[in-house]
């Protein structure tokens, strides 16, 4: 397995500006990206265990049948896997491959997380030995065109990760894709489908408070790059569904006035008790939804894989 970094091109500096411009804005703001340090990464893979995040329950079953659907299609091809985090996915998704397939794959998680991919990618190699790995720590945004097209490449975005871009960088994202595919690649695209909105806000608001830690560890990366000195204790997670915009909100509700200072910056943030930092969105999708994104990427849905609930669907899309 061989890892190549490209977050130095990144460079702090930048991470710096993008995390003192939301925090500048008003209302205030956390890019969702910065979840996922070693310890972000880590609640993460333990909210995906819950029982009330039903995501992965209904998600990975679908990938074993959709992976039987379509594994001739990934002979001899590059697997990219967009975010791939705990890799956890895409090993059930190869499980359902046959051996002399997966022989000729060689796999590209793509991910900011290096620690994730580190941990995972070893996990993943000792399974599956016959598969060669070429991790891209990176942003997938810029990550997406550094895969090799000398073979067919088969793209997957799992987890509906997708659904925690703002819609600006989500078009950016699907347009950028829709350049860098060729006639024979694919794109498999899961989305987590509009439901009850019980079901959906039991999700954020788990009764162990790993989503609460989750979200509240946040606070910690912005001390680690800003050196500011956000207390987690401080705020309050609050997660809702807001129906308009159809998507699952997260933010830290401050518990009394504050005043946050960076010692780096020499600034200070002033919160009025009850001000809110919103730190994510989670796009919840109708059947619209996805020919929308299909259409911004130039691609065509070729087929939309979904559980019997429609609580979860993963759309493969082609170029048109
Ligand atoms: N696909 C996995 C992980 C989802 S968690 C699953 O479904 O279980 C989201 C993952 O995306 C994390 O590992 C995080 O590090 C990664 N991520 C979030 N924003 C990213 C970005 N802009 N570029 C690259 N990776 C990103
Ligand atoms: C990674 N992503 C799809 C998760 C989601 O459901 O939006 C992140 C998450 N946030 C809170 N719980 C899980």
């Amino acid at each position: 397995m061989i890892i190549q970094n490209f977050m130095p091109e990144i460079g702090e500096r930048s991470v710096q500006e993008r995390i003192l411009t939301c925090l500048r804005a008003e209302p205030k703001a956390l890019p969702s990206v910065f979840f996922y340090d070693q310890k972000g990464s880590e609640l993460f893979e333990q909210i995906t265990k819950l029982e009330e995040y039903y995501l992965p329950n209904v998600e990975i079953p679908l990938l074993s049948s959709t992976a039987k659907k379509v594994n001739s299609e990934l002979k001899e091809c590059n697997l990219v896997e967009l975010g791939s985090g705990d890799c956890s996915k895409i090993s059930v998704f190869l499980d359902a491959v046959p051996k002399d397939i997966r022989e000729t794959i060689i796999y590209y998680p793509v991910d900011v997380s290096k620690d994730a991919m580190e941990k995972s990618g070893h996990i993943l190699q000792n399974k599956f030995p016959e598969i060669g790995i070429h991790g891209i720590n990176s942003d997938f945004i810029e990550g997406m065109d550094k895969i090799p097209g000398d073979k067919n490449r088969f793209f997957c975005f799992f987890g509906s990760t997708i659904g925690n871009l703002t819609p600006a960088r989500t078009n950016e994202f699907m347009e950028r894709l829709g350049n860098v595919m060729d006639k024979n690649d694919r794109l498999l695209l899961g989305v987590d489908m509009v439901k009850d909105i019980n079901v959906l806000e039991r999700a954020y608001n788990d009764s162990l408070g790993i989503t609460a830690e989750f979200n509240k560890n946040i606070l910690r990366v912005a001390n680690d790059h800003i050196g500011t000195d956000f207390d987690p204790d401080d705020f309050e997670h609050v997660a809702f569904f807001n129906k308009e915009l159809s998507r699952i909100e997260m933010h830290l509700k401050a518990k009394r006035d504050l005043v946050v200072k960076s010692g780096l910056f020499e600034e200070r943030f002033i919160f009025k008790k009850g001000e809110t930092i919103h730190t994510e969105n989670s796009q919840k999708y109708t059947v619209q939804h996805i020919y929308d994104m299909a259409n911004t990427a130039g691609l065509f849905v070729s087929d939309i894989f979904s559980d019997e609930k429609n609580w979860f669907s993963l759309a493969e899309m082609v170029k048109k």
